[in-house]
C-alpha cells in the first residue's frame, strides 16, 4: 500500500517535471539601494558610491570588502537565510550566468540608487530603480533556455524584495542642489514617490512578481550623518518626518496594489519603531552606542566612507552604525527580526520561520 503510494507520487513527479520541462527552485530578486548592495557598485568605476576598501565587509567572510556597505550582513541577507532562500549575487557580478540564476536569483540593488531616475546623481553612477526594473527584463530572455512556461512558473513563484527611498530623501529632496527640492513640498515628493513606485510595482507584477516585501525606511534623521549635520547634533527631526510619511503612504499603496493586482501577495513593512528605539535606549538592547560610526577618520566628520586609515570602534557589534550612512551588522539582524515578525512569513520549505528578539530599518547611500 505505501509502496504503492510512493511509486504513484514517483510517477507523477517524473510526468510533472517532464511537463513542466524545468523543475524551477525558489529564487529571490532583489531591487535595492547601499542598503542591499552585495557588489554592483564595484563594478560601476566611475561611481562614488563605493564599499570596495577595508575595512567593509570586515566580519563577513574572508573578512575583506565584498561589495556590501557594510561590516558584515545586510537586512535582505539575514531575511534571505531564515526564508531559506540562497543569497543572490550581484548582477554585475562577471561570473554570473543563466545555472547560477536559476539557482540563485539576482540582486540588482546599487549603492546611491533611488525609486526616481535623478536621485543620486552627485554619485555619478549608480542604477535607479527603473533601470534595475529594465535589467530583471533582461534576466527574462532565460525562457530561450528552459521555455516559457517554465519561465513564468519561476518568476511567479520567486520571492521580490524593494529597498529604495531613503536615498530620495537624503541625496535628493533634502539637499538644495537637487531640483526636487525646490519643485516639491513635503506632501507633493511623497505622492511624486508613491506615483512612480506603483507604477514600477505594477511592471514587476507584470513581470511576473507575486510574492513582493517592500522594505519601508527606519529614522533616517538619525543617521550619523544627519546628525553631524544638523548643530545640535540630534536627530534631523524633519527627516524622521518624511521618513514616517513614506513608511504611511507605502503601507497603504502596496495594500492597494496587492488587493488589485490578480495573485499578488505584496506585502510592506518597516522597522522604524524598534530602531527608533534602540537609537534611545542602546544599553537595553545590548549596544553601547547609538550616534557615531564605528568607523571613523577621527575627528575628521563626515568621513563619508570607511577606509583603511579610518579608526575602528573597540566592539562592532556594540555600534548601531558601522558608517556615517550605514547599519552595523549587529543593528541589521535586529532590524531583519522585526521585518521577519511584521511580514510574518513562512520559510520556503512551509515551516514557520523562527521569530527571534525584537528589531529594526534605517538609512541609504
Ligand atoms: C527613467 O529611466 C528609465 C530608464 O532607466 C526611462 O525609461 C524612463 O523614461 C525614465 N523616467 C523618467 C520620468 O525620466
Ligand atoms: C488606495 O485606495 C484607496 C481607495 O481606492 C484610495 O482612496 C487611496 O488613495 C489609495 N492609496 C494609494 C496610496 O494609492
Ligand atoms: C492566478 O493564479 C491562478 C491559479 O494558480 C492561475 O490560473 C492564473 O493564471 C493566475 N493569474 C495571474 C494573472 O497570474
Ligand atoms: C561602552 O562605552 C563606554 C564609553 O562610551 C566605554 O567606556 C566602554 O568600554 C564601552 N563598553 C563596551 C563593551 O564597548
Amino acid at each position: 500500500m505505501r509502496l504503492a503510494v510512493a511509486l504513484t507520487i514517483l510517477i507523477v513527479t517524473i510526468l510533472g517535471a517532464a511537463i513542466d520541462g524545468y523543475n524551477c527552485k525558489i529564487v529571490q530578486f532583489i531591487f535595492g539601494d547601499s542598503l542591499s548592495d552585495v557588489g554592483n557598485n564595484k563594478y560601476l568605476t566611475r561611481s562614488l558610491a563605493q564599499a570596495s576598501l577595508p575595512y567593509y565587509g570586515i566580519d563577513y567572510g574572508n573578512g575583506l570588502p565584498n561589495g556590501r556597505f557594510t561590516n558584515g550582513r545586510t537586512v535582505a541577507d539575514i531575511i534571505g537565510d531564515q526564508t531559506g532562500l540562497p543569497r543572490p549575487p550581484a548582477f554585475l557580478d562577471p561570473s554570473l550566468t543563466e545555472d547560477v540564476i536559476l539557482e540563485n536569483g539576482v540582486n540588482y540593488a546599487s549603492g546611491g540608487g533611488g525609486i526616481l531616475n535623478e536621485t543620486g546623481s552627485l554619485f555619478n553612477q549608480r542604477i535607479c530603480l527603473y533601470k534595475q526594473i529594465e535589467l530583471f527584463q533582461g534576466t527574462q530572455l532565460i525562457q530561450r533556455k528552459i521555455g516559457n512556461a517554465a519561465a513564468e512558473k519561476f518568476f511567479q513563484q520567486s520571492r521580490y524584495v524593494v529597498a529604495l527611498g531613503s536615498n530620495d530623501f537624503i541625496n535628493n529632496y533634502l539637499m538644495p542642489v537637487y531640483c526636487d527640492s525646490w519643485k516639491y513640498n513635503d506632501k507633493t515628493f511623497v505622492d511624486y514617490l508613491m506615483a512612480t513606485l506603483g507604477d514600477q510595482l505594477q511592471i514587476l507584477h507584470t513581470l511576473g512578481a507575486r510574492q513582493l516585501m517592500v522594505f519601508g525606511l527606519g529614522p533616517m534623521g538619525c543617521i550619523p550623518l544627519q546628525r553631524v549635520l544638523s548643530t545640535s547634533g540630534n536627530c534631523r527631526d524633519k527627516a524622521n518626518q518624511l521618513a514616517l510619511s513614506f513608511n504611511k503612504a507605502s503601507s497603504n499603496l502596496i495594500d492597494n496594489l496587492s488587493s488589485k493586482l490578480p495573485n499578488a501577495s505584496f506585502k510592506f513593512g518597516d522597522a522604524y519603531d524598534v530602531v527608533d528605539n534602540v537609537i534611545k535606549n542602546p544599553y537595553k538592547y545590548g549596544f553601547n552606542n547609538s550616534n557615531s560610526p564605528c568607523c571613523s577618520f577621527g575627528t575628521i566628520r563626515p568621513a563619508l566612507t570607511c577606509t583603511p586609515v579610518s579608526t575602528l570602534c573597540k566592539d562592532r557589534s556594540k555600534y548601531v552604525f558601522w558608517d556615517e550612512y550605514h547599519p552595523s551588522d549587529s543593528a541589521n539582524q535586529l532590524i531583519a527580526n522585526e521585518l521577519i515578525k511584521k511580514f510574518g512569513f513562512v520559510s520556503v520549505d512551509g515551516t514557520s520561520a523562527p521569530s527571534p528578539a525584537p528589531a529594526a530599518a534605517m538609512a541609504p547611500s
